[in-house]
């Protein structure tokens, strides 16, 4: 048998509920992967609670649960290449990942997990990892910018002020006050969000700020256009499908090639750091799910099976 968080009606936390099930197993062309830990990411908990942002990824109940994960590959079906039973993995699969095993073809999002990388910090990556890079490659960002970073102290924003930070660029990201240590440990200069942001953005960086990077919404988008960053070194994943002023609207797909290499080699090398808030046994997916819900995690909360 193999657990799975599997949800039937859309819903809150409240819906998921781990029940038990065949184990699935490799078809041909396919993988199959003993999942041991799943890293939590806002789509997940959305796409469970809005049917319509379900619709548009074809998700319909019942459906499984979460999206990025690491584990081991324990079967392998015929055909299937560049995985062997036994390899250590990582990836991505769209309401499959919450379970003891999942199974999927291994021509998209799926790499080999370095040694010396857990798999708990694995599978945090996939999609905070690839929509920093993302978002930090749609603004062309380079060293000598000043880069203001909204929601900086969430899952993709501890990704994307470190590879500002190693890309040469000044940081400033938005958070609560509560959080201003917590992204100096990373060498962001902390802001607070909220009304004139851009004021206080003007503050501490009386020179400008050149380029910007909105992880939470819009209002970091706005506060650069009003400090005359132009629109298309502006960029965000959040704001929905009518970002302001022009800016560049982006997400993990357009991370491109080499993004993924480039942050486990950062992470090997010691210059990148996850920092990991929680850790749930999938037991407590609702609490795990309510805490990530609440939007205000520092890092990652992760699943481990
Ligand atoms: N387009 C894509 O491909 C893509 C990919 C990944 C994520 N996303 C979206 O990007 C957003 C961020 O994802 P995430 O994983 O980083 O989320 P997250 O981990 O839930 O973000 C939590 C962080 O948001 C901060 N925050 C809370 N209220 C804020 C506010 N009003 N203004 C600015 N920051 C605020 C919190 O800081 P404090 O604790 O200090 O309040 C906390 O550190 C989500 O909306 C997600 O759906 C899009």
């Amino acid at each position: 048998m193999s657990r799975a968080v599997v949800y039937e009606t859309f819903g809150g936390p409240e819906v998921l509920e781990l029940r038990d099930a065949p184990e699935p197993h490799a078809g041909p062309g396919e993988v199959r992967v003993r999942v041991s830990a799943a890293g939590l990411n806002p789509m997940d908990w959305l796409l469970a609670e809005r049917p319509e942002a379900a619709a548009q990824f074809g998700i319909t109940v019942p459906s499984g649960f979460g999206y990025d994960f690491a584990g081991v590959v324990d079967e392998v079906g015929g055909g299937a290449t560049g995985f062997a039973v036994g390899d250590r993995v990582f990836g991505g699969a769209l309401g499959k990942a919450a379970a003891d095993f999942l199974v999927k073809t291994p021509a998209e999002a799926l790499w080999h997990t370095p040694e010396g990388i857990s798999d708990e910090v694995a599978g945090t990556i996939p999609v905070a990892g690839l929509t920093a890079a993302a978002a930090l490659a749609a603004i062309d960002l380079r060293a000598g910018d000043t880069v203001l970073v909204g929601g900086a102290a969430g899952g993709v924003g501890v990704f994307a002020v470190q590879l500002a930070k190693l890309a040469g660029a000044r940081v400033i990201g938005t958070a609560s006050q509560n959080t201003f240590e917590f992204l100096r440990k990373f060498g962001a200069e902390p802001v607070a969000y909220g009304p004139r942001l851009a004021d206080r953005v003007r503050a501490l960086a009386p020179e400008g700020v050149s380029a910007a990077t909105d992880l939470f919404g819009t209002e970091t988008a706005e506060a650069a256009l009003a400090l005359g960053v132009p629109p298309e070194r502006i960029s965000t994943i959040a704001a929905g499908p009518n970002p302001p002023g022009g800016v560049r609207a982006t997400g993990g797909f357009d991370a491109g090639p080499g993004a993924m290499e480039r942050i486990t080699d950062a992470i090997l090398a010691g210059r990148l750091t996850v920092p990991i808030a929680a850790t749930f046994p999938i037991e407590q997916i609702r609490e795990a799910v309510a805490r990530q819900a609440g939007r205000h995690v520092h890092g990652k909360i992760v699943i481990t099976l």
